[in-house]
């Protein structure tokens, strides 16, 4: 007769597979494996959702997180049985970014809880079982091969207009885009050269079953409102990402560039921002160009003219190659916020760039934050000076309808959009950096050229500009100070003015 032993293979195979068995159904009731959604409804009837992509094998989880626009491998699982901590990494350019949630398994919920920022508030949220598949990142497309896309002929003067985002960001709708529009028309912004209306991100839904894309609640005629800006004399921009979603987690054109293209120009679309934000997770930096050629090629076949305007940060020295895509202008730098520490930080950075812009192509250091009340109006006015000595494009970020007198003045000094608008195309460079302050010069078409002191410095200060630095020999024939807007009789070997804190004096020289 056999005798009962723990060594014996039965009793050991019935051990392992009763373990087995245990581990299965305690571990299926809090199993995470799955596709999650947590959905995040907007008003505009759209959702920013995150999906969790997980697989659990014993306590490690492995698997994806799509955040609206990023999609991060999970490379770390800690914690369990029940809470798990699970770090997401996504490569973005030459960064790697990262991402932690917390998460737990209560019946058919997944609760997942998180922070943007190690030292931001819990952002708490219930997932639900999504279909496999859902909101997978999809498949990277091949690119096309290099080659110059023709000139659209546009932009020969730095565009002007107003764009959505630096105020309204996701509030913007059809009929804010319409006041704009009436405002420009009625505010003397018209007459000073503000001609484009450009709606920035948020405004998309997604799809029709044939790939078309459609705008959100929001924007229910986009045809319409195309048209009634156009009835205004003025002319209308759009937004989109060559990703799978914009930065706001909207639907992008990834894989439907020549449609979307179309549509726009069906629409009567005038202006294009193309901003690279969800491409991130499928292209690294050096597919930039052929990534942006595309839409370049779209635009000119869309049988419109489109004005291309790439926003992708500066990265990839942007400037050596935007011209080539067809773009019309190029962001040199991330976003600008209202504040004069952002504002001078990225104006005062460009001067290496001067030689990269020229009539048709224009270095872009992002959008005006003029009158949206983060800084002080000779801090506003530095802003209006510098981007016309960049001949950056001037694109209002604020509420037109309520700007002070004063605030519209330094968006409509005519004296000061002509220095940006000099059709000789030739931004300006830094000449002098005397401590906390800066001269800069701009040669202007007719042998003039504008000369700005500004003062850095949190105290008024004396600066003094040579003749000899700008290269000539005597005081220039004439002067005007533009935004004093008074002619000036200059000394016969330099010129010194009291520049407030965070203020400029600018000059036309040569009248
Ligand atoms: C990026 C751009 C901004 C704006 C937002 C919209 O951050 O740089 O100018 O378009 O996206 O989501």
């Amino acid at each position: 007769m056999k005798r009962f032993s723990f060594e014996s293979p039965t009793v050991i195979r019935t051990a392992f597979f009763f373990a087995l068995l245990c581990f299965a159904i305690s571990s299926s009731a809090n199993d995470l494996t799955g596709n999650w959604v947590a959905r995040n409804p907007q008003p505009d009837g759209t959702s920013r959702d995150t999906y969790l992509d997980l697989q659990q094998v014993g306590s490690r989880i492995t698997g994806h997180i799509r955040v609206t626009q990023f999609y991060y491998s999970i490379v770390e699982s800690t914690g369990g049985p029940d809470t798990f901590i699970l770090t997401g990494s996504m490569m973005d350019g030459h960064n790697e970014r990262h991402v932690k949630y917390e998460v737990k398994r209560v019946g058919d919920e997944l609760h997942v809880a998180t922070r943007r920022r190690p030292d931001s508030e819990l952002i708490e949220m219930v997932a639900h079982p999504a279909p496999a598949g859902e909101g997978r990142l999809p498949a990277r497309l091949p690119l096309p091969e290099l080659h110059d896309v023709p000139n659209n002929g546009l932009a020969q003067t730095p565009p002007m207009g107003w764009n959505s985002w630096n105020k309204f960001a996701e509030r913007v709708d059809d009929p804010a885009v319409r006041a704009m529009a009436d405002a420009i028309a009625s505010n003397g912004m018209k007459e000073a050269g503000y001609q484009y209306v450009n709606i920035d991100d948020t405004w998309q839904f997604g799809r029709d079953a044939k790939g078309n894309i459609i705008p959100n609640k929001k924007f229910p005629d986009m045809k319409g409102l195309a048209d009634y800006v156009h009835s205004k004399g003025l002319r209308i921009g759009i937004y989109s990402s060559p990703g799978p979603k914009t930065c706001a987690g909207y639907e992008g054109s990834y894989g439907h560039e020549e449609q979307d293209a179309k549509t726009y120009a069906a629409w009567g679309i005038d202006y294009l921002k193309y901003d690279w934000c969800g491409a991130r997770s499928l292209y690294a930096d050096e597919d930039m160009q052929a990534v942006y050629q595309k839409m370049g090629d779209a635009l000119l076949k869309a049988g419109r003219p489109i004005l291309y305007s790439l926003c992708q940060y500066g990265r990839a020295e942007v400037w050596t190659w935007g011209a080539k895509v067809g773009g019309n202008a190029w962001r040199t730098t991330g976003d600008i916020r209202d504040s004069w520490e952002s504002m001078s930080k990225i104006g005062f950075a460009q001067d290496a760039l001067a030689p990269f812009a020229r009539p048709g192509h224009w270095n872009d250091p992002d959008m005006l934050e003029i009158g949206n009340g983060g800084m002080t109006e000779d801090e506003y006015k530095v802003h209006m000076t510098l981007w016309a000595l960049l001949a950056a494009p001037l694109l209002a970020g604020n509420d037109l309808r309520e700007m002070s007198p004063a605030i519209a003045a330094i968006l409509t000094n005519s004296d000061v959009i002509g220095v940006d608008q000099d059709k000789e195309g030739k931004p300006g460079r830094r000449i002098g950096k005397p401590g906390d302050q800066e001269i800069w010069a701009r040669p202007l078409s007719g042998r003039k050229q504008a000369v700005a002191l500004f003062n850095r410095g949190a105290e008024p200060a004396a600066i003094t500009v040579r003749w000899s630095d700008l290269g000539v020999k005597s005081a220039p024939a004439g002067a005007r100070d533009l935004w004093a807007h008074k002619d000036l009789n200059l000394p016969s070997q330099e010129y010194t003015a009291t520049v407030p804190a965070h203020g400029v004096i600018l000059l036309r020289l040569g009248n």
